[in-house]
């Protein structure tokens, strides 16, 4: 006779075993929306709302939740498997604040206690990070020549080609 036994460990399981305690705003997301959210995500900015504080978060969290598992935000299009892997400015997200974040999120997304949230981000910090991210002063400048129209393929598409001066 053989006796089967079936140990199923759910990650919401081992997550929490490990962080010690439940996923809450305040301890786990806040940190991450400020590594990599709140360059843009803070008011006057072109993202469509501010993710600075709980109250401003907590409407969003679905939304949150769908774009950061789909990879979409932060956006970081860059291949992580190919090329050059490793970039100061990285503001991805890893596979564990994505679990991390989904965990939140599907919790109801609770607040926990304020008392664990991260010294807020001052505008001027943001201010700084937002020139950076929008530098008026690319390192490379290279000039365009006139454009070459292929009339009979595509009347409104305009070709380029461009020397790249470490080519
Ligand atoms: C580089 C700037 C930038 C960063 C960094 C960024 N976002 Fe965004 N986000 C935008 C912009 C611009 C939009 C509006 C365009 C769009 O929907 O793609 C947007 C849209 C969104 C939306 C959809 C809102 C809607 O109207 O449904 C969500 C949710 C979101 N961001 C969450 C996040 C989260 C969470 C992070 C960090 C993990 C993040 N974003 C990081 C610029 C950014």
């Amino acid at each position: 006779m053989v006796t089967r036994i079936l140990v199923l460990m759910t990650p919401l399981a081992a997550c929490a075993a490990t962080s010690g305690g439940p996923v809450t705003f305040s301890k786990d997301v806040a940190p991450i929306f400020q590594k990599s959210c709140q360059t843009c995500h803070h008011p006057g900015t072109s993202a469509p709302m501010s993710l600075m504080t709980y109250a401003e978060a907590r409407p969003w969290a679905r939304a949150i939740k769908e774009r950061v598992a789909r990879r979409d935000m932060p956006p970081w299009h860059l291949d992580k498997t190919v090329g050059i892997r490793q970039y100061k400015n990285d503001r991805s997200l890893s596979d564990e604040q994505i679990a991390t974040i989904v965990q939140w999120v599907d919790a109801g997304a609770p607040e926990g206690n304020p008392s664990d949230m991260p010294p807020p981000l001052t505008f001027a910090e943001l201010l700084l990070s937002v020139e950076l991210f929008s530098a008026t002063t690319p390192p490379v400048s290279l000039k365009m020549p006139p454009p070459l129209f292929v009339a009979e393929l595509a009347p409104s598409v305009e070709l380029f080609s461009v020397a790249v001066p470490w080519l």
